[in-house]
């Protein structure tokens, strides 16, 4: 296999100048000294926090092929195994430019209020069906995520997918025009970063930035389960995108989940699609997680692959950890059930996973919640996590824990609530539940433990697979 990159190749895409270089074969590409396979080419780009530069001599020393660096790092500090630029950032991009040029890859790109990385695990699941595949990982879907991700992309690769976000107007335009995918995916629109939004119409605006970027003749693949799709819609229109579909559980949409049942270890679907209709099986459950397989099946036929091979795919797509894992912990008998929304959480993936643990059954004791704040709310943030109680009080659960200043309005919402016979506890933080968590949950409960990620509640779930093992 060629290797990822030749050194010409990085000093003919980045401009850069090569010091006491040989001309090699580059295996992988890092901005992480931590995450360092041997051969790499380590790009040091400054963070919020670190500065990549600080790290070039332990890179190499590590068994870097080489470290891209500033103009300004080198007439400090020099040294050799460097390609020498203006500005690392800047050529990390345009190598993502040329990974991009040279592929011959079908690509796709996701972006949306929540659901990306969910989205994008079922299409990488649908590809690697197809053909070689290259995904993005993690949450990687910023201004240096994104172009990592492209440098990345293998020359072979057959079939790609990228997550691409954004917390800013603005922020998509220039990543999707590095992506050029083939097809687009919006995968829902709601409440989430509204700090930096006066409102939901001005995210919707902003995530159809990513029509901006779709190759003549690519599709768009829109969710049609939320009150913006109007605005998706005049948006493609107006950027020219030939072909959109839309898919969901809506009436109207192209793709329509005409039924929805859940299994015992699954769900079960029925698609109706031009007239005609088809089953689908899945082995993850939610409504949410129906819909986002569904958008994995028009994005995988979209670019021809063959009906069967897609359906089949995706029968053992599996929920990513902190997006919905359900795990049965301690004796097959009565475990504990665990449902891990750990992860991140706003007002589109709360009411998600409410509505899905609404269909859980405890194996033998009590329905368990615990929720954290929903970070990044802005000024509305109080009345967002009041507006909960509904959801949350229809999933179910005996008892409530909710964790984090935010969820403090929403805990005096539900304890003045009519009718709610759960137990409400409100904690400061995750370390506060921490203390009383086994006295909180036993063998035979059904727990689902959701909150942005600032609030910590991986730390919660970490512990509960510890203790109940
Ligand atoms: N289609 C969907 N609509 C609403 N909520 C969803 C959907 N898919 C997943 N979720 C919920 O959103 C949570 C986060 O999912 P995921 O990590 O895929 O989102 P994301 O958009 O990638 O988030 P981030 O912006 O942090 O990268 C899941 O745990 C689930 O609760
Ligand atoms: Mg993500």
């Amino acid at each position: 296999m060629t290797p990822l990159w030749s050194v010409a190749e990085v000093l003919a895409a980045t401009g850069g100048r090569p010091v006491g270089l040989g001309d090699g074969a580059i295996t992988a590409i890092s901005i992480d000294s931590r995450e360092l396979p041997k051969g790499a080419l380590f790009i040091a780009i400054k963070g919020d926090t670190h500065d990549g530069h600080d790290f070039v001599a332990k890179a190499i020393e590590d068994g870097a092929a080489a470290a891209l660096v500033s103009e300004e790092y080198f007439a400090r500090v020099g040294g050799a195994w460097l390609i020498v630029v203006p500005d690392p950032l800047e050529a990390l991009n345009r190598l993502a430019e040329a990974a991009r040029a040279r592929s011959r890859a079908r690509i796709a790109a996701v972006t949306g209020s929540a659901g990306k990385t969910t989205t994008k695990e079922a299409i990488r699941v649908v590809f690697e069906a197809l053909g070689e595949t290259h995904a993005s990982i993690r949450s990687f879907n910023n201004h240096w995520g994104v172009p990592l991700m492209l440098a990345r992309l293998p020359r072979e690769a057959r079939y790609a997918v990228f997550e691409i976000g954004m917390n800013h107007a603005g922020e998509i335009t220039p990543l999707v025009k590095l992506v050029r995918p083939h097809v687009a995916v919006i995968t829902t629109v709601a409440a989430a970063h509204l700090e930096f939004f006066n409102s939901i119409s001005e995210i919707a605006e902003a995530k159809a930035e990513i029509f901006r970027g779709i190759e003549p003749g690519g599709v768009a693949v829109l969710n049609a389960d939320h009150a913006y799709l109007h605005i998706l819609l005049s948006r493609a229109r107006a950027a020219g995108v030939s072909r959109v579909v839309t898919y969901g559980f809506e009436e109207s949409a192209d793709w329509r989940i005409d039924r929805y049942a859940e299994t015992l270890e699954g769900a079960d679907l029925q698609i109706a699609h031009e007239g005609g209709r088809f089953a689908l099986a899945l082995k993850v459950k939610g409504r949410h997680m129906a819909a986002n397989a569904l958008c994995a099946l028009i994005v995988g036929r979209s670019l021809g692959g063959e009906p069967g091979a897609v359906s089949a795919a995706l029968a053992d797509f599996g929920a990513p950890e902190g997006r919905g894992l359900t795990q049965r912990l301690g004796p097959g008998t009565r475990p504990l059930l665990l449902v891990d929304e750990s992860y991140n959480a706003n007002t589109a993936s709360m009411r998600a996973a409410l509505e899905l643990f609404h269909g859980v059954k405890a194996p033998d004791g009590n329905k368990v919640l615990i929720l954290g704040d929903m970070l990044e709310l802005g000024p509305q943030s109080e009345s967002l996590h009041v507006a909960l109680a509904d959801s949350v009080a229809a999933a179910g659960a005996g008892a409530i824990h909710l964790v984090g200043p935010h969820m403090a309005a929403l805990a005096a919402a539900l304890t003045g609530k009519k009718g709610l016979k759960a137990r409400v506890t409100h904690y400061g933080d995750a370390a506060q539940l921490a203390e009383t968590l086994s006295s909180a949950l036993a063998y035979g409960d059904a727990v689902m433990v959701k909150g942005s990620n600032g609030i910590r509640l991986g730390q919660i779930v970490k512990l509960i697979r510890e203790r109940f093992r």
